[in-house]
């Protein structure tokens, strides 16, 4: 550290299962600004694994909270858990970092965020696209003006995995992947609301299990105040590996986003070009892993501004609820209505 560098932020991580793995890991080793002191879960052996693994602390969940010397928590527990959690760190006086979505229903993301005003800590929610080189360079563009007003977005999410699909309860669909596209697109679309959102869905992938209320494939159209109409589509089955995109057309230009390889390297011989892609969201999206977390230590340390905080969060997942409701409905949705509690 060089002479008078600010020191870094001491975290507890609560949730040590497969991207608490990856996050801790990346908290200890690739975020300079971060300082990993102790993890816990709900089961003591997984938090005693990845505290031996990385050479910090396991600890239950609240002597991590009490433990003074921890300013921060990371909540990468099931995301049932998230919303409570939350509460629990922020009243404890602890910054909070949370993995998508925040919550499963706008009740507890009213009292999740409520609980961190109260305290007066700073939220932020795991959308690491926004972090992604590419992603905000396409962000910047569109805020400069570069592509005038945006008029149709798209987003997509192709997940090569569906390892136990009788373990995917029907909603994941929306409330774990496309909670990503849709706040990507809030994003990109200048801070424009959702009006109104219609999805279909369907189990395209593993139709054997739709009777047990498998959803693995999904297309949401919406519409936004300032008119733009979008699309965010997912699957389960990406063959070629894991594969984020978004476009944004605009009255001036246009700017795409996103790719299944980790790099652009190819390879040209006598057999063709070809790209190396990934089978992991961990692969392809490390670095706006890390980089979320170096915005989010300099939020604590700094006061730098929250970079996507409890509303923004609550607004993607109004989308995801619209669109659970729209593919049980068999309609269009409004997004007021869901607010309101009566779609
Ligand atoms: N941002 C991203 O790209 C991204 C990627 C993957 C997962 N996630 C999110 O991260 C979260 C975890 O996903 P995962 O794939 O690691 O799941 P996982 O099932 O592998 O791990 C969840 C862990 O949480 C623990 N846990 C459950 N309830 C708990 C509680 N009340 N208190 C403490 N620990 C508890 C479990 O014991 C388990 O170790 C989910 O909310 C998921 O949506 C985000």
């Amino acid at each position: 550290m060089a002479p008078n560098a600010d020191p870094p932020v001491r975290i507890g991580l609560i949730g040590a299962g497969r991207i608490g793995t990856h996050h801790a890991t990346a908290l200890a080793r690739h975020v300079p600004n971060a300082d990993l002191l102790a993890v816990a879960d709900a089961f003591e052996e997984p938090a005693r694994r990845l505290a031996r693994e990385l050479g910090v602390r396991d600890a239950g969940i609240e002597e991590l909270l009490d433990e003074e010397s921890v300013e921060a928590v990371v909540i990468t527990a099931s995301s049932t858990a998230h919303a409570e959690l939350i509460a629990r760190s922020a009243t404890a006086g602890k910054a909070v970092f949370c993995e998508k979505p925040m919550a499963m229903s706008l009740t507890e993301a009213d009292a999740a965020i409520a609980a961190c005003q109260e305290a007066g800590v700073p939220l932020q929610v795991g959308f690491n696209r926004r972090f992604a080189t590419d992603f905000a360079a396409a962000h910047a563009i569109i805020s400069g003006g570069g592509i005038g007003s945006p008029q149709l977005l798209r987003s997509l999410t192709r997940d090569p995995g569906l390892a136990n699909p009788s373990a995917v309860p029907p909603s994941t669909i929306f409330t774990q992947t496309l909670i990503h596209d849709f706040d990507a697109l809030l994003w990109l679309n200048s801070g424009a609301a959702a009006v109104e959102v219609h999805a279909f869905a369907d189990a395209l992938v593993a139709p054997e299990f739709k009777d047990a209320g498998l959803l693995d494939t999904a297309l949401v159209t919406i519409r936004f105040t300032n008119g733009a109409l979008a699309t965010a589509e997912a699957s389960f089955s990406a063959s070629y590996g894991y594969d984020v995109r978004a476009e944004v057309f605009g009255s001036a230009g246009m700017v795409t986003m996103g790719s299944p390889a980790p790099h652009t390297m190819q390879h040209w011989s006598a057999d063709g070009v070809t790209r190396r892609t990934v089978r992991s969201d961990t692969d392809l999206m490390h670095e706006s892993y890390a980089a979320e977390f170096a915005a989010f230590c300099d939020t604590v340390r700094h006061g730098a501004p929250v970079t996507v905080g409890g509303a923004d969060a609550k607004a993607a997942l109004e989308i995801a609820l619209a669109a659970i409701a729209s593919v049980e409905q068999g309609r269009p949705v409004r997004v007021d209505a869901i607010r309101a509690g009566v779609a």
